[in-house]
């Protein structure tokens, strides 16, 4: 079982500045609750209670603020300050010590995912043992994303980062899940034209050992990747209209700790007074009245 997570929420915050300048683009609003809760309900989702959050130089204390160590959610929750941002498998360099010795899961700090049965295919993901293993969701523009060509069994037969030239229209979606081995197969990789090291170069490591499988959310489920000030409204306005049509919330971390029996009500009491007077705490105060 992966039992490891990480949510790499540094970046350059470039393509949303001004609003990244001072704050952290996971701390911004989507619709009622930070971006990096959503990342991390699919962690908890998947019963991954050890998670790692990697943030950019100078902007642990904004975390540490609303999310300081995971007591609160029964969970553990530790920082690593990147120097600099190197590229995605990164992550498993800086986060080598964390994975000791053990399978990890990693999911960008900007990636939204919902779809109904998504607990147990998340679940299934964390039984893998050996290899790595992708997320693959059908887009219009795959030009944007890591793609992934595959056959009739969802075998991986080719990935490319953003192909000028069309592969496949599913894109590699930024929920990841390898074997112990993704330590060392990152430390030897060379950076690509653009100065970063890439993840297709990582997961052409396990496929060139044909070590890497897919799984696809289906056309029932959504995925968003909030890149953009437009993708920021985008995905407001999809949480905001299932949220306000069925009145319950989509990534509310305390509601998932509590369903997986890692709090207790009592412990919710104590988030409503840490957020204080507002819809959210409402919102906690329904779910121990039940
Ligand atoms: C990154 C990855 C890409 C993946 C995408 C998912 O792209 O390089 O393979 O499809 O995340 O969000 P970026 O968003 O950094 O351009």
């Amino acid at each position: 079982m992966i039992k490891k997570g990480i949510i790499l929420a540094g970046g350059k915050g470039t393509r949303m500045s001004p609003l990244t300048k001072a704050v952290n683009k996971q701390l911004l609003p989507i619709y009622d609750k930070p971006l990096i809760f959503y990342p991390l309900s699919i962690l908890m989702l998947a019963k991954i209670k050890d998670i790692l959050i990697i943030v950019n130089k100078g902007q642990l204390d904004q975390y540490k603020k609303l999310l300081p160590n995971g007591n609160n959610l029964g969970i553990k929750i530790s920082y690593i300050e990147q120097k600099k941002p190197r590229g995605l498998p990164d992550a498993f360099v800086v986060g080598e010590r964390f994975i000791g010795k053990d399978n990890v899961a990693m999911i960008l700090g900007d990636n939204f995912f919902y779809s109904q049965s998504l607990t147990n295919k998340l679940i299934e993901n964390t039984k893998l043992k050996n290899g790595a293993k992708v997320i693959l969701h059908k887009v219009q523009k795959p030009e944007l994303y890591g793609v992934a060509k595959v056959n009739k069994n969802n075998k991986i037969l080719a990935i490319k980062e953003k192909p000028k030239k069309f592969l496949s229209d599913l894109a590699i979606t930024g929920l990841y899940f390898f074997d112990n081995k993704v330590v060392k197969y990152a430390k030897n990789l060379k950076p690509s034209q653009r100065g970063e090291v890439e993840i297709v170069d990582l997961l052409n490591i396990y496929r060139s050992k044909k070590k890497l499988t897919a799984q696809l959310i289906g056309r029932g489920g959504a995925w968003l990747d909030t890149g953009s000030i437009d993708d920021f409204y985008k995905t407001s306005s999809f949480v905001s209209a299932i949220e306000n049509r069925q009145g319950l919330k989509i990534a509310c971390i305390e509601e998932i700790a509590l369903n997986n029996g890692w709090i207790t009500k009592k412990q919710i009491l104590s988030l409503i007074k840490f957020y204080g007077n507002c819809d959210y705490s409402k919102y906690l105060r329904n779910l121990i009245k039940k």
